[in-house]
């Protein structure tokens, strides 16, 4: 029987039946996005062709250096989310601040708040490694008026959906509205994302481990046991790890969502509270981890249960599969 080809819209509005209440406003959103991703991958494929790739001569409010790709990035995506009319506030990681999408309000109530990171991995672009987008979707908790930063710093476990965009060998679109997770991969001669990744589940076994070893000095003695741990043959012979490291956190994620395993970023020397923003980093790809059974915290607690204080707050982060996640914390507890 030929393999019947599902598009993502097609896909999300199939999905409606699971929301009675649903008007296609989520719907609506997430073809929104999935239009600004497609736009992103035309320029990303051009990289090195077009004055597209290098530094735009600013800094950010991380204070770094951004890329020419990740203002576009940031522009395709606030212009889509802008025409749908369906989001009532972006907080972006390219952004100081929220970005009320003032005319939504004239001809819809817009209920939506999305969180992004534009293009992850920016370090990336100018050596053709993997590069992302990653995206929260949250109904406003504001009732009145226009949409506020409390709407953008609500919990993780409030997502309503998640989902990342990995610019690599194919642009693929992972998604999870709660219901699992599904993998959409662009067909560009029909300029479609078609479901290729049907309810992706996370191995609760996994063997690679990833994080910046460069920073190995200044972890937690926890944090250094679990990777000796995981670096020593001889503890059980039948465990075949392996060191996988692309400083994308979008395709370190997305190779161990895949393959099982585990990513790190703890707090260093010179990110005492993690490098990774809970907002547009951790919580969306938390969600997704969770969704497709593995686990994400910040070394102590479930990231989604950590109530976000400001936009760019950064924690330490570790994501992955159960059983890595347990040993990581077997060694946290016993060295702290
Ligand atoms: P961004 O490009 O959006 O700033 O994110 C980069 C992040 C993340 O993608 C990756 O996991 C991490 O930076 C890599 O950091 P190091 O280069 O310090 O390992
Ligand atoms: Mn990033
Ligand atoms: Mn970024």
């Amino acid at each position: 029987m030929s393999h019947r080809l599902v598009t993502l819209n097609q896909f999300v509005v199939e999905g409606q039946k699971d929301f009675p209440c649903s008007e296609g406003k989520l719907t609506r959103l997430l073809s929104d996005i999935g239009a600004a991703a497609k736009v992103i991958t035309r320029e990303v494929r051009k990289a090195g062709l077009v004055d597209i790739i290098g530094s735009h001569g600013t800094t950010n409010i991380q204070g770094e250096d951004v890329q020419k790709l990740d203002i576009y990035a940031n522009q395709t995506l606030i212009s889509f989310l802008r025409s749908g009319g369906e989001c009532a506030v972006i907080a972006s990681e390219e952004d100081d601040d929220i970005i009320v999408v003032e005319d939504a309000y004239d001809f819809t109530d817009p209920k939506y708040v999305v969180t992004m990171d534009p293009l992850d991995g920016s370090s990336n672009i100018d050596v053709n490694a993997s590069i992302g987008t990653i995206f929260s979707i949250y109904k406003r908790v504001s009732k009145q008026g226009k949409a506020s930063r409390e709407d953008a710093l609500q919990k993780g476990s409030e997502q309503v959906a998640a989902g990342y965009v990995i610019y690599g060998s194919s642009t693929m679109l992972v998604l999870t509205t709660g219901n699992g997770v599904n993998g959409f991969t662009l067909d560009p001669s029909i300029g479609e994302f078609c479901l290729s990744h049907p309810n992706i589940k996370m191995s609760p076994e996994g063997f690679i481990f990833s994080v910046n070893e460069q920073n190995y000095h200044s972890f937690d003695k926890g944090v250094k046991k679990f990777i000796d741990y995981c670096k020593d043959e001889d503890a059980d012979s039948k465990r075949p790890y392996r060191a996988r490291y692309i400083g994308s956190l979008v395709a370190d994620f997305h190779r161990n969502l895949l393959k099982g395993g585990i990513f790190m970023y703890p707090s260093t020397e010179g990110a005492p509270k993690g490098k990774l923003r809970l907002v547009y980093e951790c919580n969306p790809i938390a969600f997704i981890a969770e969704q497709a059974g593995g686990r994400a915290t910040n070394g102590t607690v479930r990231v989604l249960d950590i109530k976000p204080t400001e936009l760019h707050q950064r924690v330490p982060f570790a994501v992955g599969s159960e059983n890595l996640m347990d040993q990581l914390n077997t060694h946290l507890m016993a060295w702290g």
